[in-house]
């Protein structure tokens, strides 16, 4: 486009909008564009501080205003998408449309963006006029990026993928339900832990106590997050798997055209970490390649992957959720041969789940739209 292009921008109040805005205020992206914010409950209200006046924000559900703009940006969720999107099109609107939510990824005509990996596949999709790009899954993003190196290669027969899922994942109304039950704990075990006399037991009855109480939240969780895990996330799908689960596959193979398929799958669990993704991966190569190669290649595969040594120091200072949690780093480390035979590798990698794994796909599309990147 030789003019900057109008940009919509859809759900910019919740925790992956408001990390876009901020994203995008500190690359100086407001720079490339013509942003009007929307929203489903506040238009009307002055738009959000870009450092500029933009007009007032508008009604997330006015078709006529939203069929005007070159780009509609969504981080409203799916519901807003089912909606929403089907009703521009009928309106003949042939603008852009990134979206954050799951609705259209499977479409195909979407195509799915993750652009320091498949960057030439989205420009081949936009000369063939494209018009849907969506951001894929966060945990199917993170884990790319982190062994990407190894799949461009053609070197990976399989890859057997353990989560540990960030609260953020399920949404902010469960990121403050972790942080209360995290409280209730906190305030059942407090006499315990001030009397330097009481036992780790005595202190795991407190909490057990707390954990079990019918006054423990929650309502958004259903059970104990916090001192515990949950190896469920979303709804189940066919083959005992559960829809995140299946999304593994299905979605890489769609993000990168993996030909030959690389089996992915494994089981996802919701951990108490913040906005960070984990996972273990046990990785079957096609052939024995020795570890200096594959840490090589990962290392090398695009700037932020951070491959952590296998060692203690540096795992415990750079491959964790807390030593991660708002950065763009990819961290990979424990990478190691197991026992199972010479083509198989462990490793172990943890993401931003709000950054690489939603808002930043997204930021750096809308900059690829507006001929800035
Ligand atoms: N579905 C992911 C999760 C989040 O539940 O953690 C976004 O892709």
């Amino acid at each position: 486009m030789a003019r900057k292009p109008t940009v919509g921008l859809v759900g910019w109040r919740g925790m992956v909008g408001s990390v876009l805005l901020e994203r995008m205020r500190l690359e100086g992206d407001f720079e490339r564009i013509e942003p009007v914010f929307f929203s489903t409950s506040r238009a009307g209200e002055p738009a959000p501080d870009i450092g500029r006046p933009v007009p007032p924000v508008g009604d997330a559900y006015d078709v006529e205003a939203l069929r005007r703009l070159d780009v509609v940006v969504s981080c409203q969720g799916g519901e807003w998408t089912s909606a929403m999107y089907p009703a521009l099109r009928r309106a003949g609107w042939k603008g852009y449309f990134v979206d954050a939510a799951s609705t259209l990824r499977m479409h195909d005509e979407s195509v799915l963006v993750l652009d320091p990996l498949n960057r030439a596949r989205i420009d081949e999709a936009l000369a063939r006029g494209a018009r849907d790009f969506i951001g894929a899954n966060c945990t199917v993003s993170l884990m790319l990026m982190a062994v990407h190196g190894l799949l461009v290669r053609g070197w990976v027969e399989w890859i057997s993928t353990m989560t540990y899922q960030a609260a953020s994942g399920a949404g902010a109304r469960a990121v403050r339900e972790l942080v209360a039950q995290m409280r209730a704990i906190g305030q059942a075990a407090s006499a315990a832990l001030d009397d330097p006399a009481c036992g780790a037991l005595e202190l795991d009855r407190a909490v057990s106590a707390a954990m079990a109480d019918a006054s423990f939240p929650r309502a958004e969780l259903g059970v104990p997050l916090a001192a515990s895990l949950i190896p469920w996330i979303d709804r189940a799908v066919e083959d005992g798997r559960t829809r995140e689960e299946w999304k593994g596959h299905v979605e890489a193979h769609k993000l990168l055209g993996l030909d030959p398929p690389v089996p992915i799958d494994g089981i996802c669990v919701r951990v108490g970490a913040m906005r960070c993704h984990s996972q273990g991966l046990t990785i079957k190569l096609r052939r024995p390649v020795p570890l200096d190669e594959v840490e090589a290649a990962i290392a090398s595969a695009h700037p932020w992957v951070r491959l952590v040594p296998n060692e203690r120091e540096a795992t415990l200072e750079r491959l964790t959720p807390a030593a991660v949690a708002g950065t763009l780093d990819i961290a990979i480390g424990r990478l190691h041969r197991l026992r199972m035979g010479p083509e198989y590798v462990g490793a172990f990698t943890c993401g931003d789940q709000l950054l690489w794994g939603a808002a930043e796909p997204l930021r750096r599309m809308v900059r690829i739209l507006a001929g800035a990147l």
